[in-house]
C-alpha cells in the first residue's frame, strides 16, 4: 500500500531530497578529468554525514558503498572505482541520504568535456523525459501515466531503449515503499495517485537497445550493447494540479555551468498545467 505523507511529512522529506541536491552540487563544482569516482564516492561519505545524515545506500541489500557512480555504458548501480575519468565521460551520480528518519534518494548525469553529439541529445533528451513524467504526477492519474508519458518521449519519438528491469519508487521512511513507477507502460494503467504521495521518478534511457545485463559483482547494471545510458531523478509529491518537486535541479545546474570542465544540459521546467 502505498503511504501518504502529512505537509509536516513532505517538508521533512524536502529536507532529505535538498540535501541529496546540495551533495549534487558539490560533486558538479568538483567533477573534473583525471578525478577517480572512488574519491567522489569518499567525498559524498563524509559530506551527507557532516550535515547530520546517513548515506541509504551503503549496505542496503549488502550494496558496499555511499553512492552508485555509474559510467558511460553502465546503467544504474556502478561501483566507485579507481579508474580515472576522462574528457568524453558522462558520470550518473545516484546519491540516497535518510536525515531525521526520512529518506532522499536522487540523481543527475553529468558529461565531463565533450561526450559527441548523440549523447548530448540522449542528455537532454532524458531529462525532458523526466519532466513530462512527473506532469502526470498529479492525483487521479495512474502510475502508467508517468511511464507512458516518459517512453513516448523518449522510445516513440527519439528511438532510444528504455530500461525495463529497474523502476522509479514510493520513497518516505524508507528506500523503496510502493508503488512503483516504471517508465514504460500503457495510459489509466496502475496504482492511481493520491494527493501526499512521494515518488522518486527515474527514467533509465539508453542510446541503443533497451536490454541490459548485471555483472558478476550482482550489481552494475551495464547496456548489453555497450552504447551510454543517462539516468535522472526527481523526488516528487503528488498534489491535485501540478507535482511538488522536492529535490532542486537549480542549483546543480549553476554550478555545471560554473564548471569549465563539465558540458551544461539546459533546465527543464513543468509546463503549466
Ligand atoms: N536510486 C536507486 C534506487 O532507487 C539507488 C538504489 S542503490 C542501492 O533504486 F544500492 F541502494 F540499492
Ligand atoms: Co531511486
Amino acid at each position: 500500500m502505498a503511504q501518504i505523507k502529512t505537509d509536516a511529512e513532505v517538508e521533512l522529506m524536502r529536507q532529505s531530497a535538498l540535501l541529496v541536491s546540495k551533495t549534487l552540487t558539490e560533486v558538479a563544482t568538483m567533477l573534473k578529468p583525471g578525478m577517480t569516482s572512488m574519491y567522489i564516492d569518499n567525498f559524498i561519505g563524509s559530506f551527507v554525514r557532516d550535515h547530520g545524515a546517513v548515506p541509504s545506500f551503503l549496505n542496503y541489500h549488502g550494496y558496499p558503498f555511499n553512492s552508485c557512480l555509474s559510467v558511460n555504458d553502465v546503467v544504474v548501480h556502478g561501483f566507485p572505482s579507481e579508474a580515472e575519468l576522462k574528457e568524453g565521460d558522462i558520470i550518473s551520480v545516484d546519491i540516497g541520504v535518510i536525515l531525521n528518519g526520512w529518506h532522499g534518494d536522487h540523481a543527475y548525469t553529468f558529461a565531463i568535456g565533450d561526450p559527441g553529439e548523440e549523447v548530448i541529445k540522449l542528455i537532454q533528451v532524458t531529462k525532458e523525459s523526466l519532466y513530462k513524467g512527473i506532469e502526470k504526477a498529479i492525483s487521479g492519474n495512474r502510475t502508467g501515466d508517468i511511464g507512458f508519458a516518459i517512453q513516448e518521449h523518449t522510445e516513440k519519438k527519439h528511438g532510444y531503449g528504455v530500461v525495463r528491469e529497474l523502476v522509479g519508487h514510493g520513497l518516505g521512511r524508507n528506500l523503496h515503499e510502493d508503488p512503483q513507477v516504471p517508465n514504460y507502460g500503457k495510459r489509466g494503467s496502475g496504482t492511481k495517485l493520491k494527493e501526499g504521495m512521494v515518488l522518486a521518478i527515474e527514467p533509465m534511457i539508453n542510446l541503443g537497445k533497451k536490454d541490459v545485463y548485471t555483472e558478476s559483482d550482482g550489481w552494475t547494471v551495464r547496456t548489453r550493447d555497450h552504447k551510454a545510458s543517462v539516468h535522472f531523478e526527481h523526488d516528487v509529491c503528488v498534489r491535485k494540479h501540478q507535482a511538488d518537486i522536492l529535490s532542486d535541479y537549480s542549483i546543480i545546474e549553476k554550478a555545471e555551468k560554473a564548471n569549465p570542465n563539465l558540458f551544461t544540459s539546459k533546465p527543464v521546467l513543468l509546463s503549466a498545467e
